[in-house]
């Protein structure tokens, strides 16, 4: 394989990071103009109306390729599959969870599936379960993760190493320094999150990019919520929350609205702004098609 593109169907072998509320079908299909990979993120978005309408307004806006991230963890994960793959969706990443429960559904229905892994012993068992791909996801990603993470540094090339499927890196990366060293390392693709976020085509609000632009790369924190651990950029609300030890899982659940508030309609005050450390690297908010065009230059 020359790289993920192949599989993918697109021009470039880039994948644009599900990233709940702000990948809506505008961005996504955006991305997919551009030449990467767009996708829709259903985190636990379950209404079949919804769902069904999202991919059907990427369809009106592209005629390149897109696909959808599933969460494993949602308890409704395969009948969000099923209706996913019902409206036409071909390609699907999974992640927070094992890919199994998902599997037989989508692999008897010929549906690619790319699985996000942050250690070797998961690309392992999801390699040995039947997924075509496998996104290693380095601990300087924004958003959620496990914990014991290690960088994609270390990563990457690790689990190139121990799987047979190609691996897609993803951490990091938000220029072409970024997207050649991963291909060095052993992958034959990216997903990225954090840059795209500053991308004019973006719904995330100015005040989410502007403190994405204005971040260093040590401006990123890794608050614990019991069940998993989120990297986000350390506003006055998210050292408030650390400084007391950070917040319960049931406080954090009780946030999904809030993250709306601060993610679309910029109160930075009502929730976290999840982040990675490239952050530091974000200088501008551009057009999309110029955040992928200097990656693969
Ligand atoms: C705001 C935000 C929300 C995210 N939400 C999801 C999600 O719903 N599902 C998922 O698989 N990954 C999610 N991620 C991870 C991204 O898809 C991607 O793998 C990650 O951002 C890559 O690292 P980077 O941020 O350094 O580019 C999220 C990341 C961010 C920054």
């Amino acid at each position: 394989m020359k790289d993920i593109s192949e599989l993918l169907g697109c021009k470039y072998p880039i994948i644009q990071g599900a990233m709940g509320v702000i990948c809506n079908p505008e961005f996504v299909a955006a991305v997919s103009e551009a030449g990467g990979y767009g996708l829709l993120a259903t985190s636990f978005e379950n209404d079949p109306g919804k769902l069904k309408a999202m991919v059907d307004a990427v369809k009106a806006l592209t005629n390149k390729p897109f696909g959808a991230n599933l969460m494993a963890v949602n308890p409704k994960a395969v009948e969000v599959a099923a209706l996913l793959v019902e409206a036409g969706v071909k390609v699907v990443t999974t992640s927070g969870g094992s890919p199994k429960v998902l599997l037989p559904y989508l692999k008897e229905r010929d549906i690619k599936v790319l699985h996000v892994v942050s250690n070797v012993s998961n690309a392992v068992k999801a390699a040995a379960a039947g997924v075509d791909a496998v996104i290693a996801e380095g601990s300087e990603s924004g958003g959620m993760q496990g914990f014991n993470g290690a960088s994609t540094m270390v990563l990457t090339p690790l689990v190139a190493d121990a799987v047979d499927v190609p691996v897609v890196a993803a951490g990091g990366i938000g220029d072409s320094r970024g997207y050649k060293a991963a291909f060095i390392l052993g992958a034959v693709g990216v997903q990225v999150g954090t840059a795209f976020i500053a991308a004019e085509e973006c719904i995330a609000h100015a005040n989410y990019k502007n403190a994405l632009v204005s971040a260093s790369e040590i401006d990123t924190r890794l608050m614990n919520v019991e069940w998993a651990q989120f990297r986000v950029v350390a506003t006055p609300l998210v050292e408030e929350m650390m400084d007391k030890g950070g917040p319960s899982k049931a406080d954090f659940s009780a946030q999904g609205p809030s993250m709306e508030a601060a993610w679309v309609q910029g109160d930075l005050e009502a929730s976290i702004i999840a982040a990675g450390q490239i952050t530091g690297m974000i200088k501008a908010v551009r057009p999309v098609r110029e955040i992928i065009e200097e990656m693969v230059s």
